[in-house]
């Protein structure tokens, strides 16, 4: 799909359809069609949030359609309802076998409306059925957006936001049988090589050289080897600041749970647990893009979860990059396995401030539904400016606590830590065990695990992956 800037009045563009965003109860000016006041006074079309009403040959405009779009009430309706009614719009005319679209953006002029606009568009055209065979439904696309009165830095960002998520999606769609974690490591690389980042895959040997042991543990039950990819941002100058910015995304390619097998209803949904990992390599490419003043590192330890005749059995005690022992009660408990090496290792990077993002717990879903993302830290500072971010990107955020008492549950008799606590405040301990291993550097940790899936269509999303957090470590790295 490609996007560009409309130049020239409105009237002359041409297109398959103008779009045109009304707000409620207030009749579109400057397009002269009198069935526009008629459906406004006749109530058919009144600019009801997501309402959408199509006219056909609209008197004085060369686009063959005008769409009319409702914001709702123009006092409640932020970039939010933006990004979303330009995807409702795209999907509803995409469906329609619609190829070019014009957006009118003249009253959402600024450079964040925009982008919202051009993200939207571009998320909602994403369909996850790049394994679909049948070539009917792929005639439907739409093949170019353009937007009128908007400007190219506000169109770029967009574009370039909106097809990091997009690239998150399509790897996290990938089913585990074809997304294996060396799969997952040449997809970072190819990403890496087409935009000019760095990035270092350390393979099995290398982890055990250097005594990543609680990641390697994972591992051990499956066929696939595993990997920690590190993808490198530096910025052309050299920054003024010491600060160096850590992207963790948990990679578990497939998650079975191991010896704790998972129940099998609904276990092909687990293909998702490396959202987390698909996010960071997805900012990355938009944070190579964007080029902002402070380096950014993402690792990425990807794994499958498997109950191989070598699997890490419950009662296992694994020494963890850091040098603690960890005693496995629990092997579907692996992504915080995988990831204190990897939190361990970016600080032997030089990283110095540390956020994760992981689909690490059920429990997150429990308390938090599908809205918002658990956000944990150890430093209230940092999280604030996690927040502000995830804030001005819709991102929804909500802190949970990590009083020290939480910590207890995870005693062990035999090692230094347990993998798992009381099944109360499932996240919260999660959480805790991640802390151990972040030492005094400040660290968030995100629990997607409720927002990186959508289980039902949306208008403005396709069922399936959300690319969430993408926006908000594109927009943490770019306010630094
Ligand atoms: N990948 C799962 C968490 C998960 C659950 C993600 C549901 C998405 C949807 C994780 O590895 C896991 O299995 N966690 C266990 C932890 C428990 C054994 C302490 C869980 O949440 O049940
Ligand atoms: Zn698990
Ligand atoms: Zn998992």
């Amino acid at each position: 799909m490609e996007i560009t800037l409309a130049n020239g009045p409105l009237d002359l563009l041409e297109a398959d359809a103008l779009v045109t965003l009304c707000a409620e109860g207030v009749a579109p000016v400057g397009i002269s069609d009198p069935r526009i006041t008629e459906l406004f006074e006749w109530e058919e079309f009144t600019g009801k949030a997501e309402e959408i009403t199509i006219l056909h040959a609209p008197a004085g405009l060369k686009a063959k359609r005008l769409v009319l779009a409702g914001t709702g009430p123009a006092a409640k309706f932020n970039s939010l309802a933006l990004r979303n009614l330009a995807g409702t719009v795209l999907r509803n005319l995409k469906g329609k076998g619609l190829r070019s679209l014009v957006f009118d953006a003249a009253a959402f002029a600024a450079d964040d409306s925009v982008a919202a606009i051009v993200e939207g568009a571009i998320l909602g055209d994403f369909e996850p059925d790049r394994l679909k065979t049948d070539p009917k439904k792929h005639n439907k696309h739409i093949d170019v957006v353009s937007i009128a009165g908007g400007s190219q830095l506000g169109l770029d960002r967009g574009r370039i936001l909106g097809e990091a998520q997009n690239a998150a999606r399509v790897l996290v769609n990938e089913p585990g049988n074809l997304l294996t974690p060396l799969k997952l490591a040449a997809a970072a690389r190819e990403m890496a090589d087409q935009y000019g980042l760095k990035c270092d895959v350390l393979d099995q040997d290398r982890m055990q050289q250097l005594g990543m042991g609680s990641l390697l543990g994972v591992a051990m039950g499956s066929a696939q080897p595993p990997a920690l990819i590190v993808i490198q941002y530096h910025p052309a100058h050299e920054p003024d600041t010491q600060d160096h910015l850590a992207l963790i995304g948990k990679g578990v390619t497939f998650d079975t749970g191991g010896i704790s097998i998972k129940p099998s209803d609904g276990m092909e949904k687990m293909k998702y647990d490396m959202a987390g990992g698909a996010a960071a390599i997805g900012a990355m490419q938009a944070i190579a893009q964007l080029k902002p003043a402070i380096p950014v590192t993402a690792l990425i330890p990807a794994v499958e979860n498997m109950p191989g005749d070598r699997a890490l059995r419950p009662g296992d005690i694994l020494t963890s990059l850091d040098g603690k022992t960890v005693e496995v009660l629990n092997t579907d408990a692996e992504g915080r396995l995988i990831l204190i090496d990897a939190i361990t290792y970016s600080q032997r990077l030089g990283c110095t401030h540390l956020i994760d993002a992981a689909t690490l717990t059920g429990a997150i879903v429990v308390a938090l539904g599908h809205l918002r993302i658990g956000a944990f830290t150890n430093n209230e500072e940092f999280l604030a400016r996690v927040i502000s971010s995830a804030t001005a990107e819709d991102e929804r955020m909500w802190q949970l606590p990590m009083d020290e008492e939480y910590k207890e549950g995870l005693k062990s008799a035999f090692a230094d830590l347990q993998n798992i606590g009381t099944r109360a405040g499932g996240s919260i301990t999660a959480a805790m065990f991640l802390k151990e291993f972040a030492g005094e550097k400040p660290w968030v940790h995100l629990d997607i695990a409720g927002t990186a899936w959508l289980d039902e269509k949306k208008p403005y999303m396709a069922k399936g992956p959300t690319g969430v957090c993408v926006r908000t470590f594109v927009r943490l790295a770019m306010n630094w």
